[in-house]
């Protein structure tokens, strides 16, 4: 008996172990994990490595004509990388440098259209699990299984701080809430692609859940859809 492979979209607020839970998924199900986020960075990165405006569309369309963004298995680091035009950017990409700006290239219709383009190709092969903002909405909204993720902003900045404290950066719990709050707003009023849960999208809030009881949820949800005629 032969498993349908499905797509599944998973999208959500940021800092609620999105992608944590995604790569699991995928790894667990044999699945490959489409990290959406990086895709978008990747582009940044690229932006701001040539000097290009993000205004100036002519610039902007060339750019994307000379960018290839692929993702890697790493045997030595068990992850996933990301590489742009045969780069390993993985780490360059989380840096704040990128991440102050991804907002605005996210933003770009012309840098989106090509982005879901390539979302499609990646998705052809079905078995994926692909995380982002549009995933249930916009790029694969026929997907098999759309979760969305959710958790308490409170909850989020603590979990974050933690973080922070691991890595031996102190930050105020304020600044880092009222970073989430402004990200959350960033993410549902815009107006390309809005973040929103798609009508047939399950939720999943995060706020009082381990990673293990996450992935075991989503792993569940999966094994059903795909015992579904
Ligand atoms: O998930 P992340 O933090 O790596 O996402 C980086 C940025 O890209 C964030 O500002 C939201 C944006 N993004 C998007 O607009 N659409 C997606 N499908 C994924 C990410």
């Amino acid at each position: 008996f032969d498993c349908p492979k499905l797509i599944i979209a998973v999208d959500g607020y940021s800092g609620c172990g999105k992608s944590t839970t995604a790569k699991q998924v995928a790894a667990r199900l044999g699945y490959t994990y489409i990290d959406t986020g990086a895709m978008y960075r990747s582009v940044t990165l690229f932006l701001l490595q040539h000097n290009i405006l993000f205004t100036d569309s002519h610039a902007v369309q060339d750019a994307l004509a000379q960018i290839s963004i692929s993702f890697k298995f790493n045997v030595i680091t068990g992850r996933n990388e990301t590489y742009l035009n045969g780069v390993n950017v993985e780490d360059e990409i989380r840096m704040l440098y990128v991440a102050n700006s991804v907002s605005k290239v996210s933003a770009l219709p012309e840098v989106r259209r090509t982005l879901v383009r390539l979302q499609h190709q990646m998705g052809q092969q079905r078995g994926i699990v692909m995380d982002g903002r549009d995933i249930g909405t916009q790029v694969f909204p026929d997907a098999e299984l759309k979760v969305f993720m959710t958790a308490d902003a409170l909850i989020r900045a603590q979990r974050r701080q933690v973080e922070l404290v691991d890595k031996g950066q102190a930050v105020a719990l304020e600044e880092i809430l009222d970073n989430i709050k402004k990200r959350d707003h960033d993410d549902t009023t815009r107006t390309v692609s809005p973040l929103r849960q798609a009508d047939d999208a399950l939720l999943l809030d995060t706020s009082y859940t381990t990673i293990d009881e996450q992935i075991d949820w989503v792993v569940q949800m999966a094994t059903e859809r795909m015992q579904q005629p």
